[in-house]
């Protein structure tokens, strides 16, 4: 039985969103936390079509959608995460941010069971750091789309305490997903063995090997894959691609992990993929982004 009822959820962004529906869909009541107005209300638009969408799916009753959507809050202030049992914090990838977030989530939350990151790269030991109660900081990282993918890795950090695993397993398994555990070192398990495979398929892209699409239809039918490697990264988000490649360079130095040339340019240029409009391909229906920015190197 989890001890978490009530979780807080900072960064309404895709998977922010994600993670606070499927919580909401097991049963959860959640505080969605974004400083800005205009993507906390994207961040409701997003999980009520998601709802209305299973509803018509046949998947939730009318009902149960809206005891769900009656379970989520969205709040522009942090104030208002006072009391949660539990937070897992989805924001941008840069260590500065997400440690001052931490340090704030830690004066604020005393009792709070676990403070967790939804960070791909980022080294747990490094965020727990800020706080006072680093045994009480954990990872734990969902996939993109999370209310579609069960996986959830479980990253232990150097002082994070049994009691702490124990309960984020238990969250784990609250929302139905299945738990693996990781060390704590960039790229844990998954974005370990994706992400060198996914900056070749840039690489190859870039040096004129193929054609996007015939990269991702040799992934696609060659290999089973439900999406080409070049679709994949517009779906993740060049920035987070970017981001992700640049943590994995400076753990562990090695060229495949290190973001292409091409990735860069696209990235300064607000390339970001599906969210943006542009990546790879082309998303027609996307909003633009507000300005081009590349998250900071390590
Ligand atoms: N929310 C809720 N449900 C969703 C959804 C979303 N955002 N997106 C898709 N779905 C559901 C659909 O409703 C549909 O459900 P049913 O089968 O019950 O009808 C199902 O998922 C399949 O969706 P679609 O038929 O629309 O599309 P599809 O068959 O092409 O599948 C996909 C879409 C699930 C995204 C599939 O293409 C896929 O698995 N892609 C690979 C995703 C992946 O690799 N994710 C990991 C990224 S790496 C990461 O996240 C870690 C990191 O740190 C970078």
């Amino acid at each position: 039985m989890s001890e978490i009822e009530v979780l807080g959820v900072v960064g309404g962004g895709f998977m922010g969103s994600g993670i606070a529906e499927s919580a909401a869909r097991a049963g959860l009541t959640v505080v969605i936390h974004e400083p800005e107005a205009a993507p906390l209300e994207r961040s409701r638009e997003r999980i009520e079509a998601s709802v209305a969408k299973a509803t018509r799916a046949g998947k939730l009753t009318a009902e149960e959608g809206e005891a769900m959507l009656g379970r989520l809050t969205w709040t522009t202030e942090l104030e208002d995460l006072r009391g949660v049992d539990a937070v897992v914090e989805a924001i941008i990838e840069d260590a500065k941010a997400k440690g001052s977030l931490f340090k704030k989530l830690d004066a604020l939350l005393p009792d709070a069971v676990f403070l967790a990151s939804n960070t791909s790269s980022i080294p747990i030991a490094e965020i727990a750091a800020w706080t006072r109660r680093p045994d009480r900081v954990i990872g734990v990282h969902f996939f993109s789309p999370v209310p579609v993918m069960t996986l959830v890795e479980i990253v232990r950090a150097i002082d994070t305490s049994d009691a702490t695993l124990a309960a984020a397993d238990a969250l784990a398994a609250r929302m139905r997903k299945h738990p693996v555990h990781t060390a704590d070192r960039a790229g844990f398990i998954v974005n370990m063995l994706l992400v060198p495979y996914l900056m070749a398929a840039i690489r190859m892209f870039e040096d004129g090997f193929a054609t996007r699409e015939d990269i991702d239809e040799g992934m696609k039918q060659g290999c089973g894959h439900p999406m080409g490697p070049l679709t994949l990264c517009d779906f993740i988000g060049l920035d987070v691609m970017y981001a992700i490649g640049v943590s994995l360079y400076d753990e562990f130095k090695k060229p495949e992990y290190a973001p292409p040339p091409l990735l860069k340019r696209m990235v300064v240029s607000g390339h970001f993929g599906r969210k943006s409009g542009r990546g790879f391909y082309e998303y027609p229906q996307a909003p633009k982004p507000a300005a081009a920015k590349v998250p900071a190197a390590a």
